[in-house]
């Protein structure tokens, strides 16, 4: 059983597209896969189609439902959706002991039924996102191929080691996905070079291409598989969660 946070403080860069075609991808090898939305933007949540779902994440963090009764399955994977109520999740939790677990010990029941929970964190490095370090094993960064990505890195990796040392010593980085990648762009190329360099065997083989297919995907909330399954995007994110999936017999 593999807890994987998408982090990224820098918004846009493709976390949420990431989260989704992962977790599908996933699925579609037969692994057991829950997707959970920690955005109070719920990007994810409408991507699937599950805007003004409720309860979510937030009554689950709360204690006011069990996480059980909040989950919606989409396809063959299953979804904790979020909604703008998270946003107040930040100031009730500030004041409470252990805010940074809260996360790990709602998920803490229903950990024995999936083989991947993936976590979509917002564009932040706020308790929230603290919370999916906590609760997490690994780590995923985002990054988008243009220019200043590596801005906001240092910051990024520094917060990672503080959880690290102090909230859950057992978290790893597991990879950095290079997104909305196009091989014509010289500046594309000279930023993967420069992460590949900067992040020795960090980066995965599989770069995320710029498509369009994966925009447009949302707005008829499905994943890419079910939208365009012989698009680029398609390809790339079955590719890059057969990395994932490879990576299983190293942690054993
Ligand atoms: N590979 C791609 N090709 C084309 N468009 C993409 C790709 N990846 C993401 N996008 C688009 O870019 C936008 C931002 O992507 P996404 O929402 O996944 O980023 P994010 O990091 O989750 O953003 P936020 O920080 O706001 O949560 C979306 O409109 C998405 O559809
Ligand atoms: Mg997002």
């Amino acid at each position: 059983m593999r807890i994987i946070s998408l982090v990224n403080q820098k918004g846009g860069v493709g976390k949420t597209t990431c989260t989704i075609n992962i977790g599908a991808a996933l699925a579609r090898l037969g692994k057991r896969v829950l997707l959970i939305d920690l955005d109070p933007q719920s990007s994810m949540t409408t991507a699937l189609g599950a805007k003004g779902a409720s309860p979510t994440v937030y009554d689950a963090l709360r204690g006011s439902c069990a996480l059980s009764d909040a989950l919606l399955v989409h396809g063959r994977y299953v979804l904790l959706p979020s909604s703008i109520d998270l946003s107040a999740a930040e100031q009730e939790l500030a004041g409470v002991a252990g805010r940074e677990c809260v996360l790990r010990e709602a998920i803490a029941e229903s950990l024995g039924q999936y083989d991947y929970i993936l976590i979509d964190c917002p564009p932040s490095l706020s308790l929230l996102t603290l919370n999916a370090l906590v609760a997490s094993g690994e780590v995923l960064i985002a990054l988008q191929t243009e220019y200043l990505a590596l801005e906001g890195m240092t910051q990024l990796l520094a917060t990672i080691d503080l959880v690290r040392k102090r909230l859950n010593a057992s978290l790893s980085l597991s990879g950095i996905i290079a997104t909305q990648y196009d091989a014509r762009k010289g500046l594309h190329n000279e930023v993967v070079a420069t992460i590949a360099e900067a992040f020795p065997g960090a980066l995965f083989k599989t770069r995320v291409r710029s498509n369009i297919a994966l925009a447009e995907a949302t707005s008829y909330a499905l994943d890419i598989f079910e939208y365009k399954p012989k698009c680029n995007g398609a390809a790339d994110f079955a590719a890059l969660a057969r990395e994932i999936a490879a990576q299983e017999e190293r942690l054993e």
